[in-house]
């Protein structure tokens, strides 16, 4: 039932996005959280909505309006996300993985608030958690492809671009869609810019655009690689 215009060339085609951003809480109500705000990833889910696909939308902590024809799974924390992901990925032929994923979560979660009356704690430690994305990279069947969202800001010896081929080389995806972000780009704004860039090191520009003009031209690239697996 694709919208107006649009080709319904991901008709019969099951695809799962992830959006927004995880929480990881230390105390029943503090937690490190980031900022995304899950809309290039509403993005995705309408865009391949309105392409004619089955669509699975695992969102965390996002404040937005339902994604409708999607079927949204809500979790918080990045082991939700995980089990979730882990869940719907092998029904899926398309997986998106546009949520902010905590890299790190407290290593004790407090029963009980934390209370200021203690003392300001000397540091809060902390430990890995799983890469979600690096986990579906290993368990793949043929055929199904894997899209990931590279956040950088670049840094003192490394430019965005840079970053992002180094992030493709350990995480081999089909496709990295590559946000410059800090200053006022990527997060809680209404319009985006990225850089597509394949598995064979290709970069496609995509000047900054709507974030639902975006997520037609990373799902025109997807649709092709499904083309291409037959
Ligand atoms: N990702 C994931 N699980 C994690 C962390 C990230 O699945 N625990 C996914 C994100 O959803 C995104 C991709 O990996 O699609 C890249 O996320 P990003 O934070 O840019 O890269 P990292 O590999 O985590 O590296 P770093 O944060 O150090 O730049
Ligand atoms: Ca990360």
């Amino acid at each position: 039932r694709g919208s107006e215009g649009v080709r319904p060339d991901l008709a019969g085609r099951h695809v799962l996005v992830t959006a927004g951003g995880t929480r990881e809480y230390l105390d029943p109500v503090r937690f490190l959280g980031n900022a995304s705000s899950g809309r290039q990833g509403y993005a995705l889910a309408r865009a391949a909505v309105a392409r004619g696909a089955a669509v699975t939308l695992v969102a965390a902590n996002v404040a937005l309006p339902d994604v409708a024809g999607a079927a949204i799974l809500r979790v918080g924390s990045a082991a939700q996300l995980r089990a979730a992901v882990h869940e719907q990925a092998p029904a899926a032929d398309v997986v998106i993985m546009a949520a902010a994923v905590a890299d790190f979560r407290p290593e004790t979660e407090h029963q009980y608030k934390i209370k200021k009356e203690s003392g300001a704690p000397e540091s809060i430690p902390l430990t890995r958690n799983p890469d979600v994305l690096a986990e579906l990279v290993g368990s793949r069947r043929p055929g199904q492809v894997l899209v990931g969202f590279a956040a950088e800001t670049g840094g003192p010896d490394a430019g965005v671009l840079d970053l992002a081929r180094a992030k493709l080389a350990r995480k081999p995806v089909d496709l990295l869609v590559v946000n410059q972000v800090g200053a006022g780009l990527g997060f809680e704004v209404e319009q985006n810019s990225a850089v597509l860039l394949d598995r064979a090191g290709g970069t496609t520009e995509i000047p900054l655009t709507s974030k639902d003009l975006l997520a037609h031209r990373v799902l025109d690239r997807v649709a092709g690689l499904l083309g291409a697996s037959g």
